[in-house]
């Protein structure tokens, strides 16, 4: 080692910050790991290198031709907390907003389009049970179910295989019928969760090839099961999952795609063509965010109003229950996600003049069932947000009380986009009401206990 006195760190693509302290310094993604050390700054620019040296000041250089830049020293001037949450008042929103970004980091490294593959490590060794279980059985809670009811409805489409989506809390006490031809996918986003480790404690024990889709891959759950596909949407601070949830979908989406073509079920071509529409995913994600003053235009009534429903068909349907789910646990108020062709045989009758009911009518094969499903609720008197796909067909529906539309894009990829302005409504919701959006009550990040 020549200069064992020196660090050199230098910046391409990801940020880097440099903490200047008293006869020491930092080195980080942002500052917030040395801000409790110092509150001196200095960010590099792409293509700079720091050198780092005992005794002597900071010394930067441009990486290209080694040319000396005097170091600009900013004084942050924001505690903690919020660099934090990125200039956002809230965890949630911040995480609402870093979707796209979020939803790249899933993907990257696994969607090799120049080798027409995708590549998902630790898995790659146990393809052949995937391939030949009889049933994927997928036990998840809360956000995480619905991440993979929505992965019901591809992968049977996709990969012709049973799906069963089931609540650990019920599983691991009801005695299922499972057995060793069965792949178990566990979906939780702390990986802690108490109910869905004891499912997967329970499948282990029946001798099934345990999978867990998890954001913190240190987690028991990770450490548990014998193969796990890592999220890598970054930290999930907000209690109401956001990014988790979309990446969680993504994965699960691109296990299923790679399953699908290794048994021939989409040739090649197909294939292709949904990895090139999935790359797209992040710039739509970023569009369709820009509804959100739209929604926060339309809150109010979902706060105030003494309970809502939220309807759809097909993967629409969990979503419509996710979309219930975040309102319910932020703004403390009654609302059902529920599947639009059921409603006559008993919702129905909850409806009444002035209730609102949000209805997700993608322009799917679903479409105009879904559009008479409303239309139901309409002539009974409910306000009806219509959230739907841009189209070059105007959506003609009578008196629907506000309409939004999400982005462009395949059927199988609308789920991600139809999320977000559910997320949307349910923060600016619970901020219209003045709660604690982040951590609500009665509720915890991880539910390490039953
Ligand atoms: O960490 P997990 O994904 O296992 O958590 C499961 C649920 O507790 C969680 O998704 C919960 O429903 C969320 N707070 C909903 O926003």
């Amino acid at each position: 080692m020549k200069k064992p006195n020196e660090i050199v760190a230098a910046r391409l693509g990801s940020p880097l910050a440099i903490g200047v302290g008293e006869g020491e310094f930092f080195i980080a993604s942002d500052a917030s790991p040395f801000l409790e050390y110092t509150n001196n700054a200095v960010y590099l620019e792409d293509e700079e290198m720091a050198i780092i040296s005992l005794h002597n000041p900071l010394n930067i250089r441009k990486i290209k031709d080694d040319r000396l830049v005097s170091p600009y020293v900013q004084e942050l001037k924001i505690n903690l907390e919020q660099i934090e949450k990125g200039g956002y008042d809230h965890f949630m929103l911040k995480e609402i907003f870093e979707q796209p970004h979020a939803i790249k980091d899933t993907y990257r490294g696994r969607l090799l389009t120049d080798e027409g593959i995708i590549k998902m490590a630790g898995i790659e060794d146990h393809m052949a049970k995937f391939l030949n279980a009889n049933r994927i059985i997928i036990v998840a809670c809360g956000t995480s179910w619905h991440a993979g009811l929505v992965a019901e409805y591809i992968i049977e489409e996709l990969v012709r295989v049973p799906v069963e989506v089931e609540y650990a809390s019920e599983f691991r006490y009801r005695n299922p019928v499972i057995d060793n031809s069965d792949v178990v996918i566990a979906i939780s986003q702390s990986g802690e969760t108490a109910d869905t480790f004891a499912a997967l404690e329970l499948c282990k024990k029946n001798k099934m090839k345990t999978l867990s889709i998890v954001n913190v891959v240190e987690s028991s759950i990770a450490r548990n099961s014998d193969l796990v596909l890592p999220i890598h949407c970054g930290a999930e601070i907000g209690v109401a999952s956001t990014k988790a949830f979309t990446g969680q979908m993504l994965v699960l989406y691109i296990l299923t795609l790679k399953i699908s073509f290794l048994k021939k079920n989409i040739d090649k071509n197909m294939f292709e063509k949904k990895i090139k529409e999935l790359k797209k995913l992040p710039k739509l994600i970023k569009a369709t965010l820009s509804v959100e003053s739209e929604i926060e235009n339309i809150s109010n009534t979902f706060a105030n109003a003494k309970g809502s429903m939220f309807l759809g068909r097909g993967f629409a349907y969990p979503i419509a229950m996710e979309g219930a789910l975040k309102l319910k646990e932020l703004c403390y108020v009654h609302a059902e996600g529920y599947p639009a062709g059921e409603m006559k045989h008993g919702p129905l009758a909850l409806i009444e003049e002035g209730i609102p009911v949000v209805v997700l009518a993608p322009r799917d094969k679903y479409y105009e069932k879904t559009l008479s499903n409303m239309q139901e609720v309409i002539s009974r008197g409910a306000k009806v947000l219509l959230i739907s796909n841009k189209s070059k067909d105007e959506i003609s529906s009578e008196n629907v009380w506000k309409t939004i539309e999400v982005e462009k894009t395949s059927d199988e990829l609308l789920p991600f986009l139809l999320t977000l302005p559910l997320q949307i409504l349910a923060f600016h919701s619970a901020k219209n009401k003045g709660y604690d959006i982040d951590k609500p009550r009665n509720l915890a990040k991880s539910v390490t206990v039953e």
